[in-house]
């Protein structure tokens, strides 16, 4: 291993969310973050030594993207995901919530109605409420341990006002990855529908073998254009603070609606670090990501492990992505309320309680295992303790 990542970086006292939220939103002193998605591993060093020489630059105004910022793009999608595309195909975003809601703003009406899969990341449908679109819910089915569509309970739900389907691939927080099978009956089903597709692909990058991260443009020419992709270094390569994203759509016109919507509040311009850290992200970040992915998936084995062992009663949902669990723990028996004291109050243990990522969420919680092991070691024991206390 050439990076490090056991080791504890303490990130208190820097205004983090993970951290320092814990006493200023959830109201706790002591208990370990293993809620909010980032990562507690220093980003690799290619960063801070591009976001260093930067800033002995000593100017910070405005600035345009760089050729260097498409072309590494260009080259981490075909490397990694062999998918073509084209520097005219790429816009900015300043984030990727940002991203599918500008999309929502611009391609569709106050009134229409937009898919969501729940379980998911909660600001895909409280996006689609706070721009007064109406939220249609189709929730995931759990077949055999692993999330999938589900197309019977879609079909009846669709009517022409249905406009839209926020796409969540890879799969927040259920860690699907969707096969290309699926991804092609998707496909066959907004295409037949009329039912535009924003896929947010996030969490391309941090993908368990033998699982295969397929970008939903990418599977077929009329996808490509009944499609935006929304996507980000930051999960990956863990800059989220940089609110940096980039949106990529080989439909013309549908890029231009988007740009619109950027460019009304000066979003456009973005991040002059964020466009650093992108760059050398995509250009040198890759022995770095692929040793994260070795130290993730150790982490997943363990958690795994520990449940068999000593908590059977909690089900671990496999991830063939994210460093986000989706722990079963309906056999607790728990009501929403109940199930997030034990992890918070009792086992002083920050998850993000199941029930805020929609219906079918509820008897689970979300566990970020972006962290070193001993910290998790720590996390796992503490719940076995408050579990085991339950009488
Ligand atoms: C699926 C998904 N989309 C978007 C985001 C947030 O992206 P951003 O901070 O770029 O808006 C997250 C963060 O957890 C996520 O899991």
């Amino acid at each position: 291993m050439n990076f490090n990542f056991d080791e504890i970086v303490n990130r208190n006292n820097t205004n983090c969310v993970k951290h320092d939220g814990l006493k200023n939103f959830l109201k706790v002193e002591d208990a370990l973050p293993m809620w909010v998605a980032d990562m507690d591993f220093k980003s690799p060093p290619c960063i801070a030594n591009a976001l260093k020489k930067r800033v002995e630059h000593g100017v910070f105004g405005y600035t345009f993207r760089s050729d260097a910022f498409f072309d590494s793009i260009i080259n981490w999608m075909q490397k990694r995901h062999q998918w073509s595309i084209e520097k005219d195909w790429i816009s900015f975003s300043p984030g990727v919530v940002a991203g599918f809601t500008l999309a929502i703003e611009q391609f569709t009406n106050p009134g229409d109605k937009i898919i969501v899969q729940p379980p998911v990341y909660f600001p895909f449908f409280q996006s689609v409420d706070d721009t007064k679109r109406k939220t249609v819910y189709n929730p995931l089915k759990l077949v055999d341990g692993r999330y999938t569509f589900d197309f019977d309970d879609l079909e009846p739900k669709i009517d022409d006002k249905t406009k839209m389907l926020l796409l969540c691939n890879p799969h927040n927080p259920g860690g699907s990855v969707w096969t290309k099978d699926e991804l092609l009956k998707l496909h066959a089903f907004c295409q037949q529908k009329n039912i535009l597709v924003v896929s947010d692909e996030i969490h391309a990058d941090i993908v368990y073998q033998p699982a295969k991260h397929i970008p939903y443009a990418s599977i077929s020419e009329s996808a490509a254009m009944n499609s935006m992709t929304v996507m980000s270094h930051s999960k990956t390569f863990n800059v989220a603070g940089l609110t940096t994203s980039f949106v990529i759509c080989k439909n013309q016109e549908l890029l231009k609606k988007y740009n619109k919507g950027l460019q009304i509040p000066h979003l456009h311009m973005g991040n002059i670090f964020g466009n650093e850290a992108l760059v050398a992200a995509y250009t040198q970040g890759e022995p770095w990501l692929e040793e994260l992915l070795e130290y993730l998936k150790n982490n997943v084995a363990l958690v795994d492990a520990f449940l068999k062992k000593h908590l059977p009663q909690i089900k671990l949902i496999k991830p063939e992505s994210t460093f986000l669990l989706w722990l079963d723990c309906r056999a607790l028996k728990l009501n929403a309320k109940e199930l997030g004291n034990l992890f918070l109050q009792d086992a002083k243990v920050a998850v993000n309680e199941g029930s805020m990522f929609g219906p079918g969420g509820e008897g689970f919680v979300r566990l970020n295992i972006g962290c070193p092991r001993s910290v998790l070691e720590k996390a796992l024991n503490q719940i076995l303790e408050a579990i085991n206390n339950i009488d």
